[in-house]
């Protein structure tokens, strides 16, 4: 239970004035063990994701496949449990055929996604292979938009089939006997969205979605299946989309697809860093369809989300509108969503982050959309450096200090009003206990514009809690950037000033600041 009180510092207080809040622990008062699937990521066909992104034969630091080793080492550094792939909008017109079998007889495709050529020379064999390099796992997205049950049912037995039948063979003829053995697919992507290849209503998808699921089951009943949820929550059939299709699959898959992109096109900060209670209650509302749908079939089924789309994209839009309508041909890998992310975005990333841990009881896997120069925490330059973007940090450190147990945190702090999701509490925190290692991490941001906010954690039941680590992003310029020859303007530093006293961790988080705070407790 969050308490939200309105402090002296509300809305209503001078700019001067000096914020505090409170914020209570208990070792006991828990909210779910977090799915480190939450930590997961996103590469699709698109712009310079792969070509010149994971992949660049002849770069400096490429190995024997091609695969560049300075973005191989910064995506691994991120430790994501899963990679979803092919796509995205891509994968609803994409042949997984054609990139199998070799190199030199793959097809050169237009992408009707993205208004691109796709050359095939990065398939499912090389793609697998990327994933051993970085250390991650695959889940694989179905097209369900052109195509359907039946090349669904084939990709899935050529990659997870025996050999001496027919897929299983071609796949050890092209050279990997072993089946890769992936447990999670998408069936689909965006189902609901009118720009998809192979729109569905609700009732069509429903039914697709199910037959697929039952015909995969039917292979292997241990898969674990993704159907499609709503694009976003503006979408105009949300929230009875996830209604309808679970009324058909409820029985035969295992998460729901959320999606939701932040964007700051009006500048105006105060109501971008509102836009994670939006997801908050975004994710509320599907539960509450989940809910109803189990209860409407007496079923014992626990069906979860897997937000596997979410990030910030809006800085590339006007820049993209030339190749997406088509006026420039169809151009192989051009630059497409190349967000520059500044220091504002640091903070959007982390309460995104911090939204996920606290419904961590639901939210099982989520994945950052995407990883590499497509509105990425990586950006490269093709025959140059790769460099982490702003956003590259929280999601960082959050992934390698944020999984564990997360806490009921009971938080009293000022807040102010908006019209985007009414009041907000300046102070925004989640806290993780790793049982494990007998430490709790908090993260946190302040809101605030101008103000430190003065918070003390008190820790009950943890024993005799002292200060491991203190991290803290902020910086005077909210759209300042790293860039290729700028890349560590926008980093951590360590924190200073935390103290912790009679089991009560005291601290002052700086005006607009990300902060990480580990105790061994
Ligand atoms: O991640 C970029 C695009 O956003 C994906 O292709 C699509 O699923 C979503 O609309």
């Amino acid at each position: 239970m969050d308490v939200r009180v309105e402090g002296g510092a509300g809305r209503d207080a001078r700019d001067d004035e000096a914020l505090s809040a409170r914020v209570t622990a208990h070792r006991d008062y828990t909210i779910a063990r977090i799915d480190d699937r939450i930590y997961s990521g996103f590469l699709e066909h698109l712009g310079r994701a792969i070509y010149s992104g994971i992949y660049e034969p002849g770069h400096p630091t490429a190995d024997a496949q091609g695969f560049r080793g300075d973005v191989a080492d910064l995506v691994r550094a991120l430790a994501m449990p899963f990679v979803r792939y092919p796509g995205g909008n891509f994968v609803s017109s994409y042949n997984w055929e054609d990139g199998i079998g070799p190199r030199e007889s793959r097809p050169t495709r237009l992408d009707l996604a993205w208004h691109t050529s796709e050359s095939n020379e990065i398939g499912i064999h090389e793609f697998m292979d990327w994933c051993e390099l970085v250390g991650t796992k695959p889940m694989l997205a179905l097209n369900l938009g052109s195509r359907g049950l039946d090349a669904a049912r084939d990709f899935v037995e050529y990659v997870n089939g025996p050999t001496g039948a027919y897929w299983g063979d071609l796949r050890r003829k092209n050279g990997r006997a072993e089946p890769w053995d992936c447990r999670l697919w998408c069936l689909g992507n965006e189902m609901d969205g009118p720009w998809q290849i192979g729109q569905k209503t609700a009732v069509e998808y429903g039914r697709t979605a199910s037959e697929v699921a039952k015909a995969l089951r039917a292979f292997d009943k241990s898969l674990e299946l993704v159907v499609c949820g709503s694009s976003n929550p503006k979408m105009p059939t949300y929230p009875e989309w996830e209604r309808i299709t679970l009324e058909h699959t409820y029985e035969s898959v295992d998460y729901l697809s959320l999606h939701m992109y932040s964007q700051n096109k009006a500048k105006n900060t105060a109501e971008y860093l509102a836009l994670s209670e939006t997801l908050d209650r975004y994710i509320g509302t599907i539960q509450s369809v989940i809910d109803v749908v189990k209860a409407n079939k007496r079923s014992k089924r626990e069906i979860g989300i897997c937000f596997d789309e979410w990030n910030v994209w809006y800085h590339s839009h006007e820049q993209d509108k030339a190749i997406l309508q088509g006026m420039q041909g169809w151009p192989k890998a051009p630059r497409l969503l190349e967000d520059i992310y500044n220091f504002e975005d640091v903070l959007q990333v982390g309460l995104t982050l911090n939204t996920f841990i606290r419904r961590s009881d639901v939210v099982k896997i989520a994945c950052i959309a995407q990883i590499v120069n497509v509105i990425a925490p990586i950006m490269t330059e093709p025959g140059g450096p790769a460099w982490r973007q702003t956003t590259y940090w929280p999601f960082l450190l959050t992934s390698l200090h944020g999984r564990g147990t997360a806490l009921r945190l009971a938080v009293a702090s000022p807040t102010y009003e908006t019209e985007t999701a009414g009041e907000v509490p300046y102070l925004d925190i989640a806290g993780v206990q790793d049982e494990g290692r007998g430490t709790v991490t908090f993260f946190a941001v302040n809101r605030d514009p101008s103000r430190p906010l003065a918070t003390s954690i008190s820790l009950e039941g943890f024993g005799a809690p002292r200060l491991v680590d203190h991290q803290v992003m902020t910086h005077p310029d909210l759209g300042a950037v790293n860039s290729m020859d700028h890349p560590d303007r926008i980093a951590p530093r360590a924190g200073t000033g935390a103290v912790v006293e009679d089991r009560i961790l005291h601290l002052t988080l700086p005006p607009h600041s990300w902060q990480m705070i580990k105790v061994a407790a």
